[in-house]
Parts: C-alpha cells; structure tokens; sequence
C-alpha cells in the first residue's frame, strides 16, 4: 500500500507515521527527516536546505523531487510506503504521480488530518527532539521519563531551530498558501481521505488503522 500523509506543521504526521509504518509493515519516507540528515552531514543539499527551513519556507521542488523519486523507485519498498511531507504542492504531486507511473507503481490513499491551528501551535511549542537520535517528544502530550533527556538513547532533548514561534508562524503560512490546495487535488482525484488531526495519539492510531482496513488496504 501507497500512502500519503497530508497535514499542516504539527498535525503529528511523524507520529501517526511511526505508527502506521510498524503496524502494516511499509516504508517511512519522510522529507522532512531526509533533509535535517542532509543538513546533519553538512552534505550540499543540506546546506542549501537548511536556508529554506530555519525561515520555515519549502525547500527548492527540485531538490525534495529528486531525493524522494530516489527513494520510492527502490526496491526494497515490496510492502509500499508512507510519505510523510510530500508532496507539498502540486508541482511535487505531479512530479511524483510521474516517478510512480514510471516504476509501475500508484498511490492508493492520501490521508487527511484535519488539524485546527490551536492544535498545531501546541504541538509545535511543546515539542523536543533528541540531538543524537532524533526521536520526538512533547513537553506535555508525550514527556520523556527524565526531563530533558531522550528514553532511548539518553541523548539531550532540545528545541527544533524551526519550532521558535515565528519560524512556526511562517510554516503555517506556507502550509496555508501552498500546501492546503493539495486537499482538493486529491479529492478529485477520489483517494484523499479525512481523520481529526485533533485526536490524541493513540486514538488517532485507532481512526487511521480502520480507515485502512475499511478501504481494505490492510
Ligand atoms: P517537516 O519536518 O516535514 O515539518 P512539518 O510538515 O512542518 O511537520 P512537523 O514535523 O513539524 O510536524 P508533524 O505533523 O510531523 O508532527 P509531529 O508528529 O512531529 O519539514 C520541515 C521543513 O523541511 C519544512 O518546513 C520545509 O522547509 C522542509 N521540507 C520538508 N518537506 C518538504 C517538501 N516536500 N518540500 C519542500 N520543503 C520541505 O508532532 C508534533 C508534536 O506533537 C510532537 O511533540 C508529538 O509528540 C506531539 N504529537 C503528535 N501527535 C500527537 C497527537 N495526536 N496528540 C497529541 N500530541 C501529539
């Protein structure tokens, strides 16, 4: 199964897609976590990426586009795979409907969270990441056991450079003017589907595995 993960900055899209990953046994393909990599290596795309996300703005297509036609023409993805932050608008949609058709391949779903902004701002002011694993936590929703330090590896837990508050204001700006769209474009194309972004964690879990089932992807 071939799924997209479609939402606006801390809709949980990385959670839910851990989740959803283990459970039916696909791949993660995350762009969001392909680029910080990147930039971690100190590799080209990272530094020309990281311009883009320390101002909350949507990395150049080409550079996303190529990264993510890479990853899902590989063989390894026999169960399929769960993207989750791609495609951000619809040249990234056509430009991966496009990179599908060429290895026989098609997405079966697009998953909605609809997320209020309250919501998505919490998230987002409440989150910590681990600098040397890069597992997720809230401050509130899901704290670690130790304050300040990661469950699984005991690396520091810190603030994403682009979760400060108005670094957040422009990526939910972003989302609204670029991304939103990407809503109505699948609809027509009758594979987007809707769950509250809103619920928590676990629950969320719960809608999306019987939306699965019930579209019998599972
Ligand atoms: P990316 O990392 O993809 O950021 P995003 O889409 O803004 O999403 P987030 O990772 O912030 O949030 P999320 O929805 O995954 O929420 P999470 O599960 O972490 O991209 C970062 C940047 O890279 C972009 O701004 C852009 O510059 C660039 N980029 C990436 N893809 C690109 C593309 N295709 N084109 C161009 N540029 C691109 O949860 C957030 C918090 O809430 C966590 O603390 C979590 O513990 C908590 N939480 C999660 N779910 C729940 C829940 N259900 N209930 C309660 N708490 C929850």
């Amino acid at each position: 199964m071939n799924i997209v993960l479609l939402g606006p900055p801390g809709a949980g899209k990385g959670t839910l897609a851990k989740t959803l990953t283990k459970e039916f046994k696909i791949a993660h393909i995350s762009t969001g976590d392909m680029l910080r990599e990147a930039v971690k290596k100190g590799a080209d795309i990272g530094k020309t990426a990281k311009k883009y996300m320390d101002r909350g703005e949507l990395v150049p297509d080409d550079i996303v586009v190529s990264i993510v036609a890479a990853r899902v023409s590989g063989e390894d993805l026999k169960n399929g795979f769960l993207l989750d932050g791609f495609p951000r608008n619809e040249k990234q949609a056509d430009r991966l409907d496009n990179s599908l058709n060429e290895t026989g391949k098609k997405l079966d779903l697009v998953l909605y969270l609809k997320t209020s902004q309250a919501t998505s701002i919490k998230r987002l002011s409440g989150r910590i990441v681990c600098v040397k694993c890069d597992a997720n936590f809230h401050l509130t929703n899901m704290p670690p056991r130790r304050k300040g330090v990661c469950d699984y590896c005991a690396g520091k837990l810190i603030q994403r450079d682009d979760d400060r508050e108005a670094t957040v204001k422009r990526r939910l700006t972003v989302y609204e003017s670029q991304t939103r769209s990407l809503i109505d474009y699948y609809k027509q194309k009758g594979i987007l589907r809707e769950v509250s972004g809103d619920l928590d964690i676990e629950q969320l879990f719960k809608s999306a595995k019987m939306l699965f089932e019930r579209e019998g992807l599972s």
